[in-house]
């Protein structure tokens, strides 16, 4: 007699096309089936099937652009139509822009918020009443050590990450004693595909010698995400960095980081 399958717990993991959320996917694929979800398809495939074939996880590739404001709600409808359980969310899809916002591209920063922001708090809004109700379920949230202090040069992406440092620790306050936890993971520079993407020059912090590799931020992430931890920062630089700033006056912080990032235009 041959044992029933047992089922896996379910994962969706957005930006699962590049970077830290490859790195989440692959973590949670040896004991959860993958939902997967960003722009590229090709990419999505791509893992689904090494996900799927070394590591035996059932994987969905359900495409989706998060910064148009029905992509949200449309991923939820689909996800509920192929009879699937999200028992662990991770908002980890996100983007910046560098540069002054005086003369930024206004209909981008609004991308980074609408993706960064009003799809996170939207996910979140639509899979946590189902866990709350089964008392059981994980959230991790892909916040930044951006999100402590403002960012001149940046100040949307920063304000971005502030919020979802914000809500996240709000949250996972509010749903103590639930069963579900929201864990926020708060990474310093990673060498992904983000520096990129913002227009950052891949130099200095963003060197492929001082960033972190993706891997073990992931790490750290799934780790907190696991033990329900509230806020995790990964490395010991970003850890140090994130202390050391309760020491230093505001308004050098923010000269400091202004100065850093004007390097990088
Ligand atoms: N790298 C860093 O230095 C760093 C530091 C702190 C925090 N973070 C945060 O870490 C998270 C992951 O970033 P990463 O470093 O892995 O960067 P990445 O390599 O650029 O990956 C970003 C992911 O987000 C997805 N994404 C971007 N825009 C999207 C949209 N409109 N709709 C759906 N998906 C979208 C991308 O997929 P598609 O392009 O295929 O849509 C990709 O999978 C982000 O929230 C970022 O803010 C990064």
């Amino acid at each position: 007699m041959t044992d029933a399958p047992v089922s896996r717990p379910v994962a969706l993991v957005t930006g699962a096309s590049a970077g830290i959320g490859v790195e989440l996917a692959r973590l949670l694929a040896p004991d959860h089936d993958l939902i997967l979800t960003a722009r590229r398809a090709d990419a999505l495939h791509t893992l689904a099937t090494e996900l799927s074939q070394k590591r035996g996880a059932k994987c969905h590739v359900f495409p989706a652009d998060l910064a148009d404001p029905a992509a949200p709600k449309a991923l939820f409808d689909t996800i509920r139509a192929a009879r699937l359980t999200v028992d662990v969310l991770v908002n980890n899809a996100g983007f910046g822009d560098l540069g002054p916002f005086a003369k930024a591209d206004l209909a981008k920063l609004l991308r980074v918020l609408q993706v960064n922001v009003t799809a996170l708090t939207e996910l979140t809004g639509l899979f946590l009443p189902e866990m709350v109700a089964r008392n059981r379920g994980r959230i991790l949230n892909v916040g930044s050590i951006a999100g402590f202090q403002p960012g001149p040069m940046m100040a949307v992406y920063y304000a971005s990450k502030a919020y979802v440092n914000s809500f996240s620790e709000a949250l996972h306050s509010e749903l103590r004693g639930t069963g579900v936890s929201v864990s926020v993971l708060c990474p310093g520079p990673v060498a992904t595909e983000f520096a990129a993407a913002a227009g950052i020059r891949p130099e200095g912090a963003f060197s492929a010698g001082q960033a972190m590799a993706a891997r073990p931020v992931a790490e750290a992430g799934i780790r907190a995400m696991r033990s329900g931890t509230r806020l995790v920062l990964p490395g010991w630089r970003n850890k140090l960095l994130v202390f050391a700033e309760r020491f230093v006056p505001r308004g050098l912080t923010i000269r400091a980081v202004k100065w850093m990032l004007s390097k990088r235009l």
